[in-house]
């Protein structure tokens, strides 16, 4: 009689070359889509406090970093403007002459194969620091909101933006921006949609970041209730229906059954946005010394790729950049 052996997964672990050799799961440069805030001011840099490593940049100093981030290999950047001034309307989000319409085109002028993604919203261009318009009664208006949404959208393909992604959480967004963008002749460029965006409290250095916390209320009238998974999927198939390319889970960390279940569901590809706060936890974490960052960072993001994200919206994409294959 032998005594039964234990069946021995660790053969497959026993040295370096066969644990690459069987990884199930890559990161590479291709995955990384990098958030950049553009301000309307002349100061080139303001750091973000909150966001260690993180700036505003001045339109001039955003052309300036645009040679840094192509030779780093990033390949898509998801752009944020920052305007002079806010009103009820978020008037200056649609502007032609607007921040983000101004750094769209200079960034397609010297770095036309860079690839620009603009956040459609309206929070950080309205003085409430919503993301929709309001009504008489101080009510949210949704279609109002929408119809206004489409025109910023539009703004950005008319500057040139390869693809828009709307973060706002309105209904019927993206059916809207289909329609104005096809109708202009920009049946091309693509809609990354936030359709899972969840009421979080890790947007809390991007509020920072963007001047764009709510000056009354919160967002949880638009935002999802993070106890819900069923509900994004019903928001993720009725973007996809709508006419989304691309789908965005935000949060990323504390959702990685949404990303796995967006996955399964969506028909199609999958982009996970690594938060403000979670960059924040992450960076203060190491600072402090109680974690490896580089392995830290690398460990949180295979886990997105992981679940199933095709894409990663990160604010650690020039950090990690050297450290991944193309
Ligand atoms: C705008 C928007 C937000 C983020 C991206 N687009 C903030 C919010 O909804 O309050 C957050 C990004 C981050 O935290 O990194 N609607």
């Amino acid at each position: 009689m032998t005594t039964p052996q234990p069946t021995r997964h660790r053969r497959l672990r026993a040295n370096p070359t066969i644990r690459a050799m069987l990884r199930e799961t890559h990161l590479t440069r291709a995955d990384l889509i990098y958030p950049v805030f553009i301000h309307a001011g002349d100061q080139p840099t303001i750091p973000i406090p909150s966001m260690p490593g993180v700036s505003r940049l001045s339109l001039a100093a955003f052309e300036q970093a645009l040679l840094g981030l192509a030779d780093l290999g990033i390949p898509a950047l998801l752009l944020f403007g920052l305007p002079a001034h806010k009103d009820a309307l978020g008037s200056q989000a649609a502007d032609p002459n607007g921040i983000v319409q101004q750094a769209i085109r200079l960034a397609k002028r010297s770095h036309p194969n860079l690839y620009l993604i603009s956040d459609v919203c309206l929070c950080a261009y309205t003085d409430h620091g919503h993301c929709g318009l309001f009504d008489a009664n101080q009510q949210l208006d949704n279609d109002k909101s929408v119809a206004q949404l489409a025109q910023v959208a539009l703004s950005h393909a008319q500057a040139g933006v390869d693809m828009v992604a709307p973060s706002d959480m309105m209904d019927g967004r993206v059916r809207a921006i289909r329609t104005a963008l096809d109708s202009e002749g920009f049946q091309d460029t693509p809609i990354m949609s936030y359709a899972s965006k969840y009421a979080s409290a890790f947007y809390g250095p991007f509020r920072d970041a963007a001047d764009s916390a709510p000056q009354f209320g919160d967002r949880r009238s638009y935002q999802m209730d993070p106890a819900n998974s069923d509900e994004a999927l019903r928001e993720i198939l009725t973007d996809v229906a709508e006419g989304a390319d691309l789908i965005l889970v935000k949060p990323a960390l504390a959702y990685g059954d949404i990303i796995y279940r967006a996955r399964q569901a969506a028909g199609v590809p999958i982009a996970a946005y690594n938060v403000s706060g979670e960059y924040a936890m992450l960076k203060l974490a190491a600072q402090q010394g109680l974690i490896d960052e580089k392995q830290a960072i690398l460990e949180t993001l295979i886990g997105f790729k992981r679940a199933g994200a095709d894409l990663i919206v990160t604010y650690h994409a020039p950090q990690v950049a050297p450290w991944l294959p193309a």
